[in-house]
């Protein structure tokens, strides 16, 4: 017998050409791993289809809940989102998919372990580094970066190989799925002034389909992890596969974006997070409320950070470790609650309250109850002006032209 693989399988055509492919070609024998984040296709025709191109096993395995707490929720606590938009979804599985390939290494003694991402992607960065820290003996094939077959030919090796694929190969965009989101890319997306097609989404309704009244939904969060929607609550699973359904249901969620990838190239992304872009909204509400204006400043800095960490495959490393203890520290007073509105594609925040909140009624009002000392911002504005008006003094005025708006106040006039 051969040395053992094991393959990190999805059931599509690809990974099914990579199950024989690893045998036929470089003499391995192949387990086929499935990682359940949520979302799994088929896994019956999927193991059948994995068995039939000669897997020695096809395993699947249930890493949802770790996959929000360990992964997703840390994420949201950091308020991690990749150029201003995308929540990660596929960026923050493969890490967890990376550790439970290496364990099942370990446990069936194969030396290596395969992955089908392209030689173009984000994604086998991801793979081959996050296995590389855990388990550096281990060899990295990449099926699809050494063995580049198009389409047609993937097709035409299933078929010579009696691998059943009919129901695989439908759709001629590539996409990822996890609780997180949906991640859409290839077809006619390549094209970044075409609108996409309606038929690319499968998680949110288009916003003429969606309700005319809006949901409420009041999300509560403990030390900046949601817990409890309606005051019910929730394991992670089922809280976050509810506000899918939910924010789907209002069209919340889509995400149309040109990116930069890690490998250099600019790529067009479809990404449908109703769950991911509710939640996220709604702890940056309620940080709002409970943080002050520096740890939110500093924290922003600190989010772009960790999303580029996340989006450049660096989960395994002691920089990660360092700022998630950092963004663990920041929400130690971030509990409450957040009531969302959700309708016609939008997630509204537009309640929150938290037994940790800095807000102040008796600071804040202009009505009765007014604790605000009114005599003693003056004294702060003299300080707060001062060097303003010593340099005005001392610098702008002298050098100002007659026709200096600076020194005239005559912006606006001609
Ligand atoms: N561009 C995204 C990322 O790098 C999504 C990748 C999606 N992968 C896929 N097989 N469609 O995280």
């Amino acid at each position: 017998m051969g040395e053992t693989i094991v393959l990190a399988y999805s059931g599509g055509l690809d990974t099914s050409v990579a199950t024989k492919w690893l045998q036929e070609a470089r003499g391995y024998e192949v387990v086929c791993l499935m990682v359940d984040l949520g979302r799994l296709p088929d896994v019956d025709s999927a193991r059948e289809r994995g068995l039939k191109a000669g897997a020695l096993a096809v395993d699947v395995v249930d890493a949802k809940e770790d996959f929000l707490r360990f992964f997703v929720y840390p994420a949201l606590g950091a308020g991690a989102v990749y150029e201003g938009s995308y929540p990660l979804a596929t960026a923050l599985g493969r890490p967890l998919i990376a550790k439970l390939l290496v364990d099942k290494a370990r446990e069936v003694g194969a030396t290596a372990v395969a992955h089908g991402c392209t030689g173009k992607g984000n994604d086998q960065v991801r793979f081959d580094v996050s296995i590389r820290a855990l388990g550096p003996d281990l060899k990295v094939v990449g099926t699809a970066r050494e063995n580049l077959m198009n389409r047609d030919e993937a097709i035409a090796y299933a078929e010579r190989h009696g691998i059943p694929i009919k129901q695989t190969v439908a759709s001629p965009y590539s996409t990822d799925e996890n609780l997180w989101g949906r991640s859409v890319e290839a077809g006619m997306l390549e094209d970044p002034w075409m609108e996409p097609p309606e038929e690319v989404y499968a998680w949110t309704k288009p916003v003429r389909a969606t309700p005319e009244e809006p949901a409420y939904v009041t999300i509560r969060f403990d030390h900046g992890a949601p817990v409890a929607l309606d005051g019910e609550e929730l394991r992670a699973v089922e809280l976050v596969e509810r506000l899918n359904a939910l924010a789907g249901e209002h069209g919340v969620g889509r995400i149309d974006m040109v990116e930069d990838r890690l490998v250099g190239i600019k790529s067009r992304e479809i990404y449908e997070s109703p769950a991911a872009v509710t939640l996220l909204e709604a702890h940056r509400s309620l940080e709002a409320l409970t943080l002050t204006k520096l740890q939110l400043r500093f924290k922003e800095r600190v989010a772009q950070e960790y999303a580029d960490l996340i989006y450049n495959g660096l989960w395994f490393t002691a920089h990660h470790q360092d700022l998630a203890a950092y963004v663990q520290s920041t929400q130690r007073h971030v509990t409450g609650e957040v009531r969302m509105r959700l309708h016609r594609g939008t997630a509204t925040a537009v309640g929150r309250q938290s037994e940790r909140s800095l807000y102040s009624h008796a600071l804040a009002t202009y009505s009765e109850g007014d604790q605000f000392d009114q005599s003693a911002a003056l004294g702060f504005i003299k300080l707060h002006g001062l060097p303003v008006e010593v340099q005005a003094r001392r610098q702008l005025m002298l050098d100002a032209k007659d026709d200096d708006p600076l020194r005239l106040g005559t912006v606006g006039e001609e």
